[in-house]
């Protein structure tokens, strides 16, 4: 498949005049804490950031759903296990960029007890209770360099298509290498937000999306064009591959897909509210009755995955 979208025919340059309303919270010692809320969701606080979707319990909820589904999608947390698993059995490094509630750290963490698992955020959306001794979290962001000393023998980044200026993916593969090994691999697993549908009100809201992402400087289509940021950074792609989703349709697991995939465009509803100029709760309601509408349209989503490899010799 080569791309997920043609280009929304919206200006590139920054916007501000739509910023959905919002408030900061303040962290029981006192200090700034980096959650904003809007219209009942918690957010993100990092001003420099682009990412909208919210990092509340119900988003972490979301998360943890999605990890399986992408797990059965790819058969699997390794996209090409035969040539991964091996590396996984000896006692390496691997680190998860953006990795959210670390649900694909804790798998792996759990399944390899040799190995050492880091998972770095922008937002600490972590889990407090329970966590693998083998499992080590921290707040840091893949836009500035990354806050390690040592070099990891595998590195993830997974379903950050909505955080990045489409100039900001190269500074993100670039902080990525610079932390991998020599000879270290590179798994990415990332989605077309814009979902392939003929219903006239989800059409509606794909349009939307894409002038809002357009706004922010975001390209939608990123997804499809990995293979070549990882080579302007130097990664040699040694593998690509497109999955097309069906969003209510099919197994029980694409029904539930269906289910993520309105979680995403309900957590970005005050910013698609904004961007439709209507209020939020007239929103939701047009996002309900257009996820309704997926399963019998047979809506679906395209997701890429790709391995890379910082080159040995350098
Ligand atoms: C859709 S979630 C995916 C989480 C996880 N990778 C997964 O697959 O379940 C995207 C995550 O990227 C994080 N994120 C966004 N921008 C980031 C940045 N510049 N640096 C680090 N993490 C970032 C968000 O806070 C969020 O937790």
């Amino acid at each position: 498949m080569g791309s997920c979208t043609s280009k929304p025919q919206t200006s590139s340059k920054p916007q501000t005049s739509d910023k959905p309303p919002a408030k900061d919270v303040t962290s029981s010692n006192g200090s700034a804490s980096r959650t904003r809320v809007m219209a009942e969701r918690e957010y993100h606080n990092v001003e420099t950031s682009t990412y909208v979707l919210p990092k509340d319990d119900q988003e972490k909820d979301r998360l943890h759903e999605q990890h399986y589904l992408i797990k059965e999608k790819f058969g699997g947390n390794l996209l090409k296990p035969e040539f991964t698993t091996q590396l996984f059995e000896k006692d390496i490094n691997v680190l998860d960029v953006g990795c959210g509630p670390a649900t694909w750290l804790m798998d792996l963490a759990t399944e390899y007890p040799n190995s050492n698992f880091y998972g770095v955020d922008i937002a600490d959306t972590f889990p407090q209770a329970i966590h693998p001794r083998n499992l080590h979290l921290q707040v840091a962001n893949v836009l500035e360099p990354l806050p390690f000393n040592f070099k990891f023998d595998f590195i993830q980044i997974r379903l950050l298509a909505v955080a990045f200026r489409e100039s900001e993916w190269e500074i993100a593969f670039r902080n990525i290498y610079n932390v991998l090994k020599p000879g270290g691999t590179f798994q990415v697993i990332e989605i077309c937000p814009l979902l392939n549908t003929t219903d006239p009100e989800m059409l509606s809201i794909r349009t939307n999306m894409a002038q809002l992402l357009s706004k922010k400087q975001q390209n939608p289509d990123m997804a499809s064009q990995l293979a070549t940021v990882m080579e302007q950074v130097n990664f040699k792609v040694l593998y690509k591959k497109d999955i097309e989703i069906p969003l209510g349709h099919g197994t029980p697991a694409d029904i539930a897909a269906g289910d993520s995939f309105k979680g995403v465009i309900i957590g970005m509803a005050p910013f698609m509210a904004a961007q439709m100029n209507i209020d939020v709760e007239e929103y939701k309601r047009l996002a309900n009755k257009a996820a309704a509408n997926m399963g019998p349209t047979k809506a679906t989503i395209t997701l890429w995955g790709y391995l890379g490899q910082r080159p040995s010799d350098n």
